[in-house]
Order: structure tokens, then sequence, then C-alpha cells
């Protein structure tokens, strides 16, 4: 059973899913909690998942706790129903966290899908830092992106047979989706791929830079914005309030600012090919640039996207204004440290992840079959032949 709530969750899970539909043993149950709602129904809708549950627990500006109670609450009949053989999170939102939880509770082993990211700092990312710990004290198989991953893991004493090195599947839908090359549904921004202009891409949503940090970041996007009229800077809007309310009121008038609903993923991957930089606090932007060969500056103080720091093409910048003009500014008017960043390695994966979280889910499941010496039950009425 696949469990998912919130975009990044759903792009990640994707082609876990398209490759469990083509399993030969394996089948999967797809439960949406619903903690996003659009931003989560345009990822299915791309890879043509339709979910088999919906929990539909969203409301708007629900508190933490609220969305867990809620997961938890909701999700509980359904596992008794479908008694899955193991259940899948992704990550470290509160859905993910709650799944694990609620499926633990019913003795159901965990894999937990991007397993071991840490920046050290419980507070930051708030409140992913402690939802991933917690997740990784009950997960049956870990599945970690890097062997960075695998390494904080072990030092929390983590059982290294129960670690598994595959690489992040978001190369996996990053690959499969840039390469469709879609349209743009809004054509200010097909204009704007036709005309070869320079882009600043944006994205910021991080619940630890609301407020003044993110009024920081409105502030520098003006004051690029002036220094640099031939420079385009596009944000597609998270559609949190709050965020909104936060970053957009620096921008009202500036011509050559756009701002967009969020983007359908194919969209979103086609201005990340096209983008000259991204400025984002985003976790999976992060993840994804570097295959793009797009220099990233991370709108953070930390990061636990260690690696690609490592190799040099992301650097974090916070949310202070002049520092991001700064960094960006030095960017757009120096070219060996443009070329310096903007190489195309990526540390987070090669496109083949998905093989290998499959395949160590079905080593799980057959050795629990062994182990019972019971027939792996793959979810009622979802059974293979
Ligand atoms: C959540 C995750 C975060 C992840 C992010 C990805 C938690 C604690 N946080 O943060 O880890 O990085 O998703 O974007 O799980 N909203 C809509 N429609 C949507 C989605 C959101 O209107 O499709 C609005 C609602 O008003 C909602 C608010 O955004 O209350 C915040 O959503 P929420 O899921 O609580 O947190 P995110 O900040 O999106
Ligand atoms: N993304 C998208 N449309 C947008 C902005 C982002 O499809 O308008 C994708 C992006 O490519 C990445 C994912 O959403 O795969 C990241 O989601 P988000 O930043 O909301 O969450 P995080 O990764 O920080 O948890």
């Amino acid at each position: 059973m696949v469990v998912y709530g919130t975009r990044p969750e759903a792009i990640k899970v994707a082609p876990v899913i398209k490759a469990l539909e083509d399993h030969p043993v394996l089948a999967p149950i797809t439960v949406v909690t619903g903690q996003h709602r659009e931003m989560l129904d345009q990822v299915n809708e791309l890879f043509d998942i339709v979910p088999d549950h919906d929990l539909d627990i969203f409301e708007h500006g629900a508190g933490l706790s609220q969305i867990f109670a809620r997961v938890l609450e909701r999700l509980d009949p359904v596992l008794e129903l479908e008694k899955p053989a193991a259940v899948l999170v992704q990550g470290d939102t509160t859905t993910s966290t709650a799944a694990a939880l609620a499926a633990f509770h019913r003795q159901i082993p965990v894999v937990h899908l991007e397993a071991g990211l840490r920046s050290g700092d419980i507070m930051s990312p708030f409140p992913e830092e402690a939802n991933r710990k917690i997740t990784s004290q009950i997960a049956s198989l870990h599945l970690a992106p890097t062997e960075g991953s695998r390494a904080n893991l072990l030092a929390e004493s983590v059982d290294p047979r129960s670690v598994v090195v595959t690489g992040n599947t978001v190369i996996d839908a990053l690959l499969m989706t840039v390469a469709r090359k879609v349209h743009f549904s809004d054509p200010t921004l097909e204009d704007l791929a036709d005309s070869g202009r320079r882009i600043l891409l944006v994205t910021t949503h991080r619940r630890e830079n609301w407020g003044e940090a993110m009024g920081g970041v409105g502030r520098a996007l003006a004051h690029l914005a002036r220094r640099f009229p031939d420079v385009e800077i596009v944000l597609p809007a998270h559609r949190n309030p709050i965020v909104r309310e936060a970053v957009l009121p620096h921008l009202a008038g500036l011509p050559n600012v756009t701002v967009t609903e969020p983007l359908p993923y194919g969209e979103f991957t086609r201005m990340l090919s096209l983008a000259t930089i991204v400025l984002t606090d985003s976790g999976g932007v992060q993840e994804e640039a570097p295959s793009l060969g797009k220099p990233v500056l991370v709108l953070r103080d930390n990061t636990e996207r260690l690696e690609a720091i490592a190799t040099g093409t992301t650097r974090l910048v916070g949310t202070d204004e002049q520092r991001i003009v700064q960094e960006v500014s030095l960017l757009l008017e120096n070219e060996p440290t443009y070329e310096a960043m903007a190489q195309t390695a990526n540390p987070y994966g090669d496109g083949r992840s998905t093989a290998r979280v499959l395949e160590a889910i079905a080593t799980l499941l057959d050795r629990a079959k062994s182990a019972t010496s019971m027939p792996i039950i793959v979810g009622e009425g979802h059974e293979k032949s």
C-alpha cells in the first residue's frame, strides 16, 4: 500500500506505483490522504493514477496536529479492510509520518522511501526533521537515496541489513516527465520560452521561512527585478495563503516578474530546463535541478541535501535580502562562476532508482514469507496470479 498526500510525495511515488502496476507479483493499493488537494491531484492526473482510496482530509489552514490526527484516524479502517503486506511512505511530511505510525500500530511493515535525510537541527526544517527521525524508528525497510543518508541511519543505530541505497525516485520522475516537452497552458510562459531571455525561477514554501524570512525573499526579488530588467523572474506561487501574503505584495507592478499558480509537474520541469538560475527552499527542486545543469541558490540556512553542495551545483544563501541579491548578481554577471555551478552531474539518482526500490521491497516480503511460511498477501482483491 502506497500512502501519500502532498505534491512532492506524489511525484516521488509515481514511478514506484507505475512499476508496481507492471510487477509480476506485487500489486499497488494507492491511498491519498488529501493533505494537499489541487497540487496533489495535478500530479496524479499527469501520471494517470486513480487512487484506490482518498481519505479526503484537506482543509484550508489545518494545523499540524489536526492533519496528523485525521490521517491516523482515517487510514486505520483502510488498513483493516485491505490488509496490505507492507505500507510505503515517502519522505517527511505529516502524511508520511502519520501513515507510518498507523501501519506500525497494526504491525504492518513500513517501507520508508527517501530515508536518512538529516539537517541535524530538529527545528529546521520544521517539522520535517522530527518526522523523518520518527519514521526511521518504526520502519522495517529504509530506502536511502544516497550513501550519506545511509550513514546518517547507521549513526542512529538502524540495523544495516534494513537499509538499501536506491537513489532518489524523483530523478526517475523528472526524466520521465521532462522528455514529454509539454506546452505551457499560460501563453505568457510560452512567449517567454520563445524569447530566449534569461529566467530566474523561484519557489518558496518552507514553514520555518514564514513571516519575516519570506518577506526578505520578496524584497530581494523586487530588488533583482529592478536591477536586471532584461531578466525574467518566474514564481509559481505555492497555494498556501501565508506564503502568498508574505512574498507577493513586494512584486506588484514589476513588469519582469511573472507570478503563476503552481505549475503542473510537466510544465514545471520544462520551466526548470529553461531557467538560468533556480532560487528555492524546496527539497525536491534541489534534487532535480542538477540533472538539468541548473545552479541552485537555496533559500535556507541549512539543508539535508548536502551532496549537491559538495559537488558545487547548489549553494546555501538563506533569506537575507542583501545576500540573495549579491549571490544572484554574481551568477548573472560572472560567467566563470556561473559555469562552475552549471554542471549536469547528479548525486541524487541516475533515473533507475525505482527498479532498486522494487527489488528491495520484494526481498523484504520474501523474507517475511519464509519467516511465516505464509503466502505473500498483496492486499485483498489485489492478488496477482
Ligand atoms: C507540506 C509539507 C512539507 C512539504 C510541502 C510541499 C508537512 C508538515 N509539510 O507543507 O514537508 O515540503 O507540503 O509543498 O507535511 N494548500 C492548498 N492547496 C493545496 C496545497 C496546499 O490550498 O493543494 C494550502 C492550504 O491552505 C493549506 C496550506 O496550503 O492549509 C498549507 O498546506 P500544508 O500541507 O499544511 O503544508 P505545506 O506548507 O504545503
Ligand atoms: N513543482 C511543481 N510545480 C511547481 C513547483 C514545484 O510540479 O509549480 C515540483 C518540483 O518539480 C518538485 C516538487 O514539486 O518535484 C517539489 O515540491 P515542493 O517544493 O512543494 O516540496 P518539497 O520538495 O520542498 O517537499
